[in-house]
């Protein structure tokens, strides 16, 4: 870990909120000649260049970023590492797309070697793409989660991630059972949780793939350790949602399956809501459970469109997932280019301070890690990115057209992708250069 003091030049943009509670101009702050200054892996100072330059030290060494923009590294709430090599799978919906393709893809994964070349792959393509911090989904195998970790580790990563607990309605070569994922699971606990910038996710599949057994010891570890996550997915799929229905007649739809099973809380993100109902989102705010919202997704698998309107209403925390491999992009440039599109398509609008929120502090405070990760205030982890206007020959003149802040951030979540992240810093290390 660096733990020289170095200073960052460039336009500097951070959210400080969310535009839904206080408004779109108080939700962030932009330094048109920013300094961000680093120490220890930490941000020390933010603010204008010409007020922070007289303080620091004449030796003090400033990197100076010409067209670009610092942001926040950008977090990833829902992402599956086991389905890297399976992007863009063509033709089913979801209960189709598991079997087709999905689970022949995972059953790789009891391999290590497999796994740890595509841990590889997956970590470089997150750092390439700008993603400091992601909410990931290991396969049923708990090497894949040590491959994923060992990688993140390296490069000391703030990385969330869990092995896939599924007991039944999946391949025999691909099921554990509730007494081997609690042990698994705990082990994995034991080894990572609180380890560097490492947490543990407990990780039930989705409702279909456990049996009440295996949720009864999913909420069990919940209780059994302090502060760890739980990551799920829920209501993606109209087919999805009358399985779970007929899986658990008892219960009065899919959220009560998980809280039944004592599975919402401050650290439980659950993937898509996407056929939510009014109730449900009530009682995930009320548990201060988070929902993380997968555009790509949900229109490659043709799943619907997310209600964020309605998540707002209920003061729900909503953070952006890229769901690889049921998502296209790794980029979440390109996820909120295609989250603006399900708004329009609800007669709604998608603000870029939102959009901004909504891949940084947004996500960091759907993994209560608004303290650490999320935005540029000092003390924060020191994970941020350099953003190049002149990524590509288009966004460079289209950037020339732009009159302010606001528009330039639109356009480069339009334009945007994995081509626009110059530089990828994690603790204030560079992880990654174009
Ligand atoms: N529901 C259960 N498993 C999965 C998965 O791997 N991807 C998506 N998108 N939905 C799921
Ligand atoms: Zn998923």
């Amino acid at each position: 870990m660096p733990l020289t003091r170095k200073a960052y030049r460039a336009a500097i943009l951070h959210s400080i909120a969310d535009p839904a509670e206080v408004g779109i101009e108080a939700s962030y702050e932009y330094f048109e000649d920013g300094l961000l200054v680093v120490d220890g892996g930490k941000i020390s100072a933010l603010g204008h260049a010409s007020d922070l330059l007289p303080t620091l030290p004449a030796d003090i060494e400033i990197e100076h970023y010409q067209d670009a923009l610092i942001t926040p590294g950008f977090i990833d709430t829902h992402i599956h590492f086991p389905q890297t090599g399976m992007v863009g799978a063509y033709g089913e919906q979801l209960l189709d797309w598991l079997n087709t393709y999905t689970f022949p893809c995972e059953s790789q994964f009891g391999d290590k070697a497999h796994a740890d070349e595509v841990a590889d792959i997956f970590v470089k393509e997150l750092l390439r793409n700008g993603t400091t911090t992601a909410l990931v989904f290991g396969s049923v195998h708990p090497q894949s989660v040590n491959s994923f970790f060992e990688k993140a580790e390296q490069l000391d990563l703030r990385m969330i991630a869990g092995k896939v607990m599924m007991d039944r309605n999946a391949p025999d070569y691909l099921t554990d059972t509730a007494e081997s994922s609690y042990v698994e699971s705990k082990a994995l606990i034991e080894r990572w949780h609180g380890k560097g910038r490492l947490h543990y996710a407990v990780t039930p599949r989705f409702a279909p793939t456990s049996t009440p057994e295996q949720l009864t010891l999913a909420g069990q570890l919940l209780t059994e350790y302090p502060d760890l996550y739980m990551q799920t997915h829920i209501s993606e799929n109209l087919k999805e949602i009358e399985w779970v229905k007929e899986l658990f007649p008892e219960r009065k739809g899919y959220l009560d399956v998980y809280d039944h099973y004592n599975l919402l809380g401050e650290r439980s993100v659950f993937a898509h809501g996407v056929h939510l109902c009014d109730d449900e989102c009530a009682r995930l705010a009320e548990t201060g459970s988070a929902i993380s919202f997968c555009p790509t997704s949900n229109f490659f698998l043709g799943s619907g469109l997310f209600n964020l309107p309605m998540a707002e209403k209920h003061k729900l925390n909503v953070g952006l997932g890229t769901d690889v491999g049921g998502g296209t992009s790794f980029s979440l440039l390109q996820t909120l280019n295609e989250a603006y599109k399900v708004m329009q398509l609800q007669g709604a609008r998608l603000s870029p301070f939102k959009s901004l929120y909504l891949a940084t502090l947004g996500g960091a405070r759907a993994l209560h890690l608004e303290d650490k990760i999320g935005n540029l205030q000092p003390g924060s982890d020191a994970d941020f990115l350099v953003l190049d206007y002149n990524a590509t020959p288009l966004l460079s003149y289209r950037l020339k057209q732009t009159n302010n802040i606001a528009e330039t951030l639109f356009v480069l979540m339009t334009l945007g992708d994995d081509r626009t992240v110059q530089q990828t810093y994690a603790a204030g290390a560079l992880v990654h250069q174009r």
